[in-house]
């Protein structure tokens, strides 16, 4: 989602939108219109759906071997749900609700994975029952899961992205099995006889630099191969999100799109005849919405990223204190006299 600058306030309403192009500043400015004589004030989003159909457009002249699933979780409203799915588009889902979502537009179960390495029973069964049997998973307790509400499926080992570059928000911390775990988790998927049939990874969402894809790629090859070695068919690598959706000094999409090419080219060459999927979500919608909201006042806040806040005291002096770092949220005990003594980290 993005907000454009260049609006005005007058008696409380926006009023002026210098900045936004045809067609969305006409649209926003009939609904404002509209609104008003209403007596309404509501906020409401536009979306350009040719934003999203110059992404795909670009997407297939610069990155021709990757095929994209969408990742619907970074925006689903039905609209562009329904485009996408009418553009051919694969989607990346982590729910049932999701899945029931893109089904009932008519999309086949093949033109879906299932992104999510922590699932619940229920929606494995449901992924089961459905024919969706592409899936992601991370470690042997879910191996357990699947093999006993989801034994049909086809499995990608999902890695950590390679550990020397930062992400606005690193997944890492929260899925991905350590490349250096991956024989042990492999070997136990195939004593419980499931099908592993290749390897995904997500460098993070807005990494900060574009050489997180080609190291991470080079590391999945080396699970690749590992899995071949076992026996497994790895059909299959998922090279997941983390493309801009709006470009900036030092990442933009061809600049992604170059890097990743290249390792392909030297890692996954075409003739070694290895699917690439992705899963771009900011990529093809971040540009295509506008918010419009109304401004009923204005304050400015000093908010210290660093600082912890909000003290709840608890016995003997102890408090349970907040702060705020990147996408995450750390809570924290203090005792009266050591000071912190753990903390419990939340991403948001
Ligand atoms: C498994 C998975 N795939 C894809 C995405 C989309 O990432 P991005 O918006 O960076 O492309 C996410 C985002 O949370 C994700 O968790």
């Amino acid at each position: 989602m993005t907000t454009k600058p260049g609006s005005s306030v007058s008696n409380g309403v926006v009023t002026l939108y210098t900045k936004l192009v045809p067609p969305t500043a006409e649209l926003v400015r009939e609904n404002i219109q509209i609104m008003e004589s209403q007596g309404r004030h509501d906020a409401f989003f536009v979306v350009d759906l040719g934003q999203i159909f110059k992404k795909l457009d670009q997407w297939y002249r610069l990155l021709p071997r990757v095929r994209p699933f969408y990742a619907m979780k970074c925006n689903s409203d039905p609209e562009v749900c329904n485009f996408l799915a009418r553009a051919g588009v694969g989607f990346d889902c982590a729910s049932k609700v999701e899945m029931q979502q893109i089904l009932a537009l008519g999309v086949h179960p093949s033109r879906i994975v299932y992104a999510n390495p922590c699932k619940a029973f229920a929606h494995l069964r449901y992924a089961q029952e459905q024919g969706v049997d592409l899936m992601t998973f991370d470690d042997v307790h879910e191996l357990v899961k699947v093999q006993k509400y989801s034994p049909n499926a086809r499995l990608l080992l999902r890695i950590q992205s390679s550990k020397e570059h930062k992400a606005k928000h690193d997944f890492n911390k929260k899925f991905g099995c350590d490349p250096d775990d991956a024989p042990k988790v492999l070997r136990t998927a195939r004593n419980m006889g499931l099908d592993v049939v290749g390897v995904s990874f997500h460098v993070g969402s807005l990494p900060e630099e574009v050489d997180c894809f080609a190291s991470t790629i080079r590391e999945a090859n080396d699970v690749f191969t590992h899995g071949e070695t076992l026996g497994f068919d790895m059909q299959i690598l998922d090279i997941g999100g983390g493309f801009p959706g709006v470009d900036e000094a030092g990442m933009t999409f061809e600049k992604v799109a170059e890097t990743v090419n290249a390792a392909l080219e030297k890692y996954f060459p075409a003739t070694r005849g290895t699917e690439i999927i992705a899963e771009p979500g900011r990529y093809l919608v971040t540009s295509a919405f506008t918010v419009a909201v109304n401004i009923i006042g204005k304050r400015v806040l000093h908010f210290n990223p660093g600082m912890w806040s909000s003290c709840r005291l608890g016995p003997n002096g102890s408090s349970v204190r907040k702060r705020h770092l990147g996408a995450q949220i750390e809570w924290g005990l203090f005792e009266k006299r050591r000071g912190l003594v753990s903390k419990q980290i939340i991403y948001s």
